[in-house]
C-alpha cells in the first residue's frame, strides 16, 4: 500500500496537539541543533585529518586530485569562502548534461563531481583516471549504479565506448605533455556524437610542479582548442585561493563540432 506522506503532513500541521508532539518525536529521536553543533564539530575535526592526510603527510603518495569532500564538508559548514568558486567547473559541466546522456569523464580524480555533478542526470558515465589511487577511492566513495569507474589512460587506451554526448575534462589537461593533450583532443574531437559538447577547466598562468603544460594566457587555451574543434568558447575566473593570498585564474571551455550547440547553452 502506498503511504500518501503530503497528506499525513497536511494532517499533522493542521491539528495543533499532534504539530507539537511530531515536533517533540523529533528533537527526541533525531536531536536538536546542539547535536547538530557537536555532529558538525566532529566532522569538521576528521575533515582536518582527511585534508592533513591527503595534503600533508601524503600517506597515499603525492597527490594529483583534491578529496572534494573536505572542501564540500566546508560549504556546508559556512567555511568555503570564496572557495565557492572552485566548484564552478562543475556547475558549468553539469548544466550541458541533458537527461538520457552518455558522459566521459576524463582524469576522474576521487569522483566527487562525478557523481555530485555528472551523474544525476546522465544515462551512463564513464570515469577514467590513470591512477590507481584515484580510481580506488572513486569507487570506494563516490559509487552510484550509473557510473563506471577505470583506470585507463586517456592518450594511450582507447575510451570505453566510441562516442559520448557529453565529454568532461576538469582540472586535468595541464596534467598532460603537450603532445600528449593534442591526442587525446584529438580522440575527444572523434569520439563526441554529431551534437555533443567537450567542455572542461584548467588553471591559466603559473602552477605546480605535477603540470606538464602551462597557458599562460586563455588565448593560449583557445588555440590549443581550435586545433581540434570547429566551434570553441572559453572564459576566464579569478578567485583567492583558501587561506593563501594567491589568486587562481581558471580557464573554462565549451568546444562542439555541431551547429548551433553552443549557441543553444547561451543565456538569451
Ligand atoms: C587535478 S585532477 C582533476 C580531478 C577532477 N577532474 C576535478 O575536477 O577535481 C587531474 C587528474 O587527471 C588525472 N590524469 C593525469 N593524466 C591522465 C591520463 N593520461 N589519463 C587519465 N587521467 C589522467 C590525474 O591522475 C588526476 O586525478
Amino acid at each position: 500500500m502506498k503511504i500518501d506522506k503530503p497528506a499525513i503532513a497536511r494532517a499533522v500541521r493542521g491539528n495543533a496537539v499532534a504539530r507539537s508532539l511530531a515536533h517533540l518525536g523529533e528533537l527526541a529521536v533525531f536531536g536538536s541543533s546542539l547535536r547538530e553543533k557537536f555532529a558538525r564539530g566532529l566532522l569538521s575535526q576528521y575533515y582536518r585529518s582527511v585534508f592533513r592526510r591527503h595534503w600533508a603527510w601524503q600517506v597515499y603518495g603525492e597527490p594529483h586530485f583534491s578529496l572534494h569532500s573536505v572542501s564540500l564538508f566546508d560549504l556546508l559548514d559556512g567555511r568555503l569562502g570564496q572557495g565557492i568558486y572552485s566548484l564552478t567547473r562543475a556547475f558549468l559541466s553539469a548544466e550541458i548534461i541533458r537527461e538520457g546522456d552518455h558522459v566521459l569523464d576524463i582524469g576522474c580524480g576521487d569522483g566527487a563531481l562525478t557523481r555530485r555533478f555528472y551523474a544525476p542526470r546522465a544515462a551512463h558515465v564513464d570515469a577514467v583516471d590513470i591512477e590507481e589511487s584515484a580510481i580506488h577511492y572513486a569507487a570506494r566513495h563516490n559509487a552510484a549504479p550509473n557510473i563506471s569507474y577505470r583506470k585507463l589512460d586517456a592518450v594511450n587506451e582507447p575510451f570505453p565506448r566510441p562516442t559520448y554526448d557529453v565529454i568532461v575534462f576538469d582540472g586535468a589537461i595541464g596534467h598532460f605533455t603537450r603532445e600528449g593533450s593534442a591526442a587525446v583532443l584529438k580522440k575527444i574531437s572523434s569520439a563526441l556524437a554529431p551534437r555533443g559538447v567537450f567542455c572542461g577547466s584548467e588553471s591559466i598562468g603559473p602552477e605546480g610542479h605535477d603540470h606538464l603544460q602551462v597557458f599562460a594566457t586563455l588565448d593560449d587555451l583557445r588555440s590549443l582548442l581550435a586545433e581540434q574543434f570547429r566551434h570553441v568558447r572559453v572564459k576566464q575566473q579569478e578567485y583567492p585561493l583558501q587561506a593563501s593570498s594567491w589568486k587562481r585564474i581558471e580557464g573554462y571551455w565549451r568546444c562542439s563540432n555541431g551547429e548551433g550547440r553552443l549557441e543553444e547553452l547561451d543565456w538569451k
